[in-house]
């Protein structure tokens, strides 16, 4: 969604907010813009559609440009107000002396535009941004202190929002405040940063003060003060971000999308390190705050996630019930938020969300904690509000995720979930330990046969290049691999806008058997040895019957399949509750290769957001 930079200091102005801006695109956006003090003025520049307009539209106004010492740099992704010219950040005042960028939504933005309307501020844009720019002229006038009058303006705002505020008669020093949305300020020798997420500043330095709902930062080059919404000083903690800036760049694969899903099986290993590191040793979960006898107690388990994550979420589900024996439910954030649940102070409450920002699920987890539930959260953002919310806090390690599809945070959050629930089937007892040792010797193995996968992917390629004119997919599994046929849908969902829909096997002949024709290929997820494998094959076969493409997804070796189906997609061979982990990694590939024959754009697909920050 939105992303906000901004920069006092010595060095390229333009630039450092460029750089920034482009380091936060693959959140999605559909507008930009930036604001620069330079000699005495604030120029503003802002383009529609990707930053390369904004780039050339700097290029093009480069003559006007003298000397900028800071600046403030925004991409919009539209709430309020279609993606147009007036609507990009940054806004000003009606005099233009003062300027925001915003991410977030204020809630009571129409009342305080009326009030301002009244008070003869000149409004030009539909949305609730340049609500806080007059506001805070207003305030300015009174104040005649940039500081505090972003402080007595905060205090009149309800809703999210992450702000940076500068004006043309305090030069070089930015205000930002922070509530509900994330901020965070960089700190350098002689120059300073504030942004809405690390990418942003992360080419530039790694010393970074996360700010917490309420606080207002004001930076110049050589301070940064941070205080709370009553002015007092905050001491504040620098902390060193823990990626370098090599996490942001492609490494010669054509999307980050690729090379995301090319990851995988170091994204694996990583998760497992120093977890799992024995198969007869227990795994070392240390991060379940829970003790062994609340753990042993625990008899009802709720998780909480939005897509991708909801996906993992209801592997997870799988896992648990059958290791350990415990009851899960898995729901959607935006529907547990609006119903009354039966969380309890003996519910453990699991969050699970790449980027531990999403605003749904954040929601959720506030809910949960006011029921005094122990909030688990499994995030692939450590440094995320979400995490902050956390009794118990697993982080997935699966490094920046840049492509708006989820995929190695898919994996690590599988991965996650595998550790999870052998440490409660081993607190609990409810494992035989010959199984036990198979499934974590199969878990040790992983890698190395998604290593097999990525290493041949002709065959994905083929059935990608034969496939992509067709307009609509269904996917089908049973158990545990159904949440992965919702996976492999929704990944060719969201990057080449094709219709598919993943759906339970046994399901097809309940309705959705009365589209099947020609034109709608079935992929059959099929894992031999476990106790779905035959019930998938006649699911199949019933599609056949009725002229339908198919698909396979199988590690069968059996000859009779490659009769069956129009085409075989072979993986390892792998245990049916293990092979989620190894058949989401084809299903990512198709997805890509599709998306790649028709040309979209992989890594920023239209209309979406990597961190869904608006409920
Ligand atoms: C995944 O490919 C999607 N971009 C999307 O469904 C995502 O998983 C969802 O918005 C949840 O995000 P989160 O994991 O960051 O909470």
């Amino acid at each position: 969604m939105c992303g906000i930079v901004g920069y006092v200091g010595n060095g390229d102005v333009v630039s450092v907010l460029f750089r920034g801006l482009t380091n936060l695109e693959y959140r999605g956006y559909d507008s930009a813009g930036m604001a620069l003090q330079d000699q005495g003025e604030i120029k503003i520049y802002k383009t529609l559609g990707k930053l390369i307009n904004l780039k050339n539209e700097l290029e093009q106004k480069k003559p006007e440009i003298k000397h900028p010492t800071s600046g403030i740099g925004h991409i919009r992704w539209a709430t309020h107000g279609s993606p147009s010219l007036v609507n990009a950040h940054p806004h000003t005042c009606s005099c233009g002396r003062l300027v925001v960028v915003h991410n977030g939504i204020i809630e009571n933005y129409k009342e305080l535009r009326a009030e301002l309307i009244s008070k003869g501020c000149n409004f030009r844009s539909q949305t609730d941004t340049e609500t806080i720019a007059h506001l805070v002229a207003d305030e300015y006038a009174k104040a005649k202190d940039l500081e505090m009058a972003v402080r007595n303006s905060v205090k009149k705002l309800q809703g999210a929002y992450a702000i940076c505020v500068m004006h043309k008669d305090v030069p070089d020093l930015i205000v930002g405040a922070r509530k509900h949305a994330p901020m965070l300020v960089g700190v350098g020798d002689g120059e300073n940063f504030i942004a809405s997420d690390t990418p942003a500043i992360i080419e530039y330095t790694k010393r970074t003060i996360y700010l917490e709902d309420n606080e207002i930062a004001v930076i110049t080059k050589d301070s940064v003060k941070v205080t709370d919404i009553e002015g007092n000083i905050v001491t504040k903690k620098i902390e060193m971000l823990p990626w370098e800036p090599v996490a942001l760049s492609k490494l010669g694969y054509k999307h980050f999308m690729l090379k995301e899903i090319h990851e995988q099986p170091d994204v694996i290993r990583n998760v497992l390190n120093g977890k799992l590191y024995d198969i007869d040793a227990p795994i070392a979960l240390n991060e379940v705050k829970l003790d062994r006898d609340g753990l042993k107690k625990l008899n009802k388990i709720q998780i909480i996630a939005c897509g991708t994550s909801l996906h993992a979420a209801l592997v997870g589900k799988y896992l648990i019930e059958d290791f350990a024996g415990i009851s899960v439910d898995v729901e959607a954030s935006s529907e547990y938020i609006y119903r009354k649940t039966t969380t309890d102070s003996s519910t453990l409450v699991i969050g699970v969300s790449q980027s531990g920002e999403t605003a749904d699920t954040i929601t959720a987890i506030k809910q949960a904690r006011a029921k005094n539930s122990h909030v688990l959260i499994i995030t692939n953002r450590p440094d995320s509000n979400m995490a902050r919310l956390a009794d118990s806090l697993i982080p997935v390690n699966a490094g920046i995720e840049v492509s708006v599809a989820a995929t190695k945070s898919y994996t690590a959050q599988l991965i996650s979930f595998y550790l999870l629930a052998i440490h409660l089937a081993e607190i609990k007892g409810s494992l035989d330990n010959s199984y036990l040792k198979n499934i974590k010797h199969e878990l040790i193995q992983l890698p190395t046969k998604i290593e097999e996968v990525l290493s041949n992917t002709s065959e994905i390629q083929e059935c990608a290049r034969k496939f992509s004119s067709y307009k609509n997919f269904i996917y089908i599994a049973r158990g545990v691999n159904l949440a992965t046929a919702y996976e492999g849908a929704l990944k060719l969902k969201e990057i080449s806008y094709i219709n598919a829909t993943g759906y339970a096997a046994g399901e097809l002949k309940h309705g959705p058997i009365a589209m099947l024709d020609e034109t709608m290929p079935v992929l059959s997820i099929l894992i031999p040895g476990g106790i779905t494998y035959e019930k998938v094959l006649s699911n199949s076969e019933e599609a056949k019957a009725r002229n339908a493409k198919l698909i396979a997804l199988t590690s069968s070796t059996d000859i009779n399949i490659d009769a069956l189906f129009d085409i075989v997609l072979r993986i390892p061979q792998v245990s049916e509750i293990l092979s989620p982990a190894i058949t989401c990694v084809p299903l990512q590939l198709l997805a890509y290769y599709i998306a790649e024959f028709l040309g979209k754009d992989v890594d920023q697909p239209r209309n979406l957001a990597k961190s869904v920050t608006v409920e």
